[in-house]
């Protein structure tokens, strides 16, 4: 089973992935970032897919294509999105069509999208949480496969609330992953 992680950012749960021993093929980023030199300490194989516009002209299809490219030619079986910050297209979900995971710092479909942390304290809730999902075209959907509850506490701001939530992502995705790996025939589990 080779497995690919997807970053943009800080890599908290990826350097998790790597120190738990899942069997981590290769990581690909869409810009250079700590994740990637979080992965390059590991002597985990690293491709920056440099994503060469934010603006209106950002053509997402040709990017995705590209991606995708890199993950075909690393022979990748799954796909785990750990922070990458690139809303990816239909090519990506059509080559590895429920193979692509994802971890969301909110209890889906409550706040889906990039200011997930932010919307939750705006809305006072008191309690949020994580979701991992097998990641489909649309943001933050797809079926879901493990959630667990976060408390918001009085005095947080977005900072302390996402490393508590971030805190249970680096056990929950990683758990959920190993389960998977184990149950493919492709390997994890016994010889
Ligand atoms: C996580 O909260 C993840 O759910 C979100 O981005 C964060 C990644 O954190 N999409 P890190 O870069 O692994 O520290």
């Amino acid at each position: 089973m080779r497995l690919a992680v997807l970053v943009s950012g800080t890599g908290t749960i990826l350097d998790a992935m790597a120190d738990a021993g899942l069997p981590v093929s290769l990581v690909v980023a869409d810009r250079p970032c700590r994740a990637i030199d979080l992965a390059a300490g590991h002597g985990i194989p690293t491709s920056v897919v440099v994503r060469d516009s934010f603006g209106d002209d950002f053509d997402r299809t040709a990017y995705t294509e590209k991606l995708t490219a890199e993950l075909d030619a690393a022979d990748i079986d799954l796909v785990a999105m750990a922070g990458f910050g690139t809303i990816l297209e239909q090519p990506i979900y059509g080559r590895f069509a429920g193979r692509i995971l994802n971890t969301h710092p909110s209890l889906l479909p409550a706040f889906p999208g990039w200011r997930a942390v932010e919307e939750a304290l705006a809305h006072g809730v008191q309690v949020t949480g994580c979701t991992v999902h097998y990641a489909e075209l649309e943001v933050d959907s797809g079926p879901i496969l493990a959630q667990e509850t976060v408390p918001v506490l009085p005095d947080d701001d977005v900072a302390s609330l996402h490393e508590r939530i971030k805190a249970v992502e680096r056990r929950l995705y990683i758990e959920t992953i190993r389960g998977l790996v184990a149950a493919s025939p492709a390997g994890g589990g016994p010889e």
